[in-house]
């Protein structure tokens, strides 16, 4: 999660008031992603990986973190004092079709940035050309499911303590995000491309 403050950043203020600050994670972000996620619950660990995942390994946080921002792209969030606070992913599933990934700390949860970092990562992902988001989830995860659904969410019936479901890519979607164009500046710069928000980028 970011720290270098030099770095190009979104500063966003959180509807709880929480100031926090938003970048598109980088291979710089190793370490700091590897003690976000001890700092995290088993039951917020196992939410997001269905599986009590205790630490990441070197291939995870590499896989993790060294990105294309195209087809591969995250949001990191940090406090003001540099705790890791969120990532926010999507990874290309094939053609317009991304699987999505949130994780909040314990401590930021239910105060609506899960929400701020869905709008901003669909944002991106529907210039970079996709059209629809897949998300797996377990089937108790209520906080996922309210996120999702309030996104307009189409749900499968849940399979195997699982649920999926998918969400349409559309503008209304992100249309009251704060700061959508240094969001979408600062994806395009990582990604090398300019960004032209009357067209979709495609590659
Ligand atoms: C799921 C998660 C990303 C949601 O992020 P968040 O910042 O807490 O979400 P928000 O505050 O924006 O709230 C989104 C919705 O979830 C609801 N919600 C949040 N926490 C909740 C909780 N503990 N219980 C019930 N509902 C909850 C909110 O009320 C809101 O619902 P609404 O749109 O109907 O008002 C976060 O809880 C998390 O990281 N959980 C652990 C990892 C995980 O489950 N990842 C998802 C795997 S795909």
């Amino acid at each position: 999660m970011p720290t270098d403050t030099h770095l190009p950043t979104v500063h966003m203020t959180l509807p709880s008031g929480d100031p926090v600050r938003v970048r598109p994670l980088s291979p710089t972000d190793r370490d700091r992603l590897a003690e976000g996620f001890l700092q995290l619950s088993e039951s917020a660990r196992y939410q997001r990986f269905f599986t009590p995942v205790s630490r990441l390994s070197n291939r995870d946080l590499a896989y993790l973190t060294d990105l294309d921002h195209v087809d591969h792209f995250a949001w990191g969030v940090e406090s003001v004092d540099g705790e890791g606070v969120a990532v926010a992913r999507y990874v290309r599933l094939g053609a317009g079709v991304a699987e999505a990934a949130f994780t909040v700390a314990d401590r930021y949860q239910n105060l609506g940035l899960g929400r701020r970092l869905f709008q901003a990562l669909a944002a991106v992902a529907a210039l970079h050309g996709f059209a629809r988001f897949e998300m797996t989830m377990l089937a108790d995860n209520v906080a996922m499911a309210r996120l999702a659904g309030s996104m307009g969410a189409a749900f499968d019936p849940p399979v195997d303590g699982t649920v999926r479901c998918e969400v349409a890519l559309e503008e209304r979607l992100w249309a009251d995000l704060p700061h959508l164009e240094e969001f979408l500046r600062l994806a395009g710069e990582a990604a090398g491309v300019e960004v032209d928000r009357r067209r979709p980028i495609t590659r």
